[in-house]
């Protein structure tokens, strides 16, 4: 029989106090904050977000964080949430497209916290395939993937101080965004967080890191608010 323990939808997780705090904190040139986020357990939280996330969770775990405003009609393609820092790393210093077999390493579980949307967004929704886990040999960012025919799809409309959990490595996507109004740009902020049980590369060595790709070196930044 089928079982979907493994995801785990809640309302309003944080006091609405601690709430508007946050989305205040985030507010919506989140866009421009350092893209790959690390807070080891050990470290006590140094901003609002590792504040929010230690509420929610407690410090049992080291923590990868990201924040993402996507603005428009781009949807996120079908992927699983791994080491995708040290993915890309990898692919910007050896120029290459080929996913090194050992970035394939997943993190015990995913929290996405919605923060601001827009309440004109039409689209954005959250899809997530409940029995399709990590498919071995694959990349973790997976633009070729299709769902398997008459696979369970879940569709998540995004709601603030919502929070959809999972802690299997299954495939997820959002949709994209219906009114493409160039005037309007939509936002949808959402924060995700994920547990660790070790300190994955390159972590060990800095904990906020920008988007690096072909042509753009990975860099070390600043956290840009204090706390
Ligand atoms: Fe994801």
């Amino acid at each position: 029989m089928e079982s979907l323990e493994h995801i785990k939808y809640a309302k309003s997780v944080l006091s609405q106090r601690d709430f508007e705090e946050l989305q205040e904190y985030i507010g919506d040139d989140a866009d421009y904050w350092p893209t790959y986020n690390f807070k080891p357990k050990d470290v006590p939280p140094r901003n609002k977000i590792e504040k929010a996330i230690v509420k929610l969770i407690g410090q049992d775990n080291h923590v990868e964080y990201w924040i993402r405003n996507p603005r428009g009609q781009e949807p996120t393609l079908w992927h699983v949430d791994a080491n995708e820092l040290f993915m890309k790393k990898y692919i910007s210093e050896n120029d290459s497209t080929e996913e090194p077999p050992f970035a394939r390493q997943f993190p015990l579980n995913t929290h996405i916290l919605y923060i601001s949307i827009d309440p004109k967004m039409k689209g954005g929704e959250l899809l997530i395939l409940p029995n399709n886990t990590y498919v071995e040999g694959r990349p973790i960012n997976d633009t070729n993937y299709q769902p398997l025919d008459g696979s369970r799809m879940i569709i998540v409309k995004p709601k603030e101080n919502h929070l959809v959990f999972f802690n299997k490595p299954i495939y997820h996507a959002t949709n994209e965004f219906k009114n493409i109004d160039p005037l309007r740009r939509d936002f949808r902020v959402s924060l995700m967080f994920s547990s660790w049980d070790y300190i994955p590369k390159p972590y060990d060595e800095w904990h906020h890191w920008n988007n690096p790709w072909i042509g753009i070196p990975a860099e070390q930044l600043k956290w840009p608010k204090g706390a």
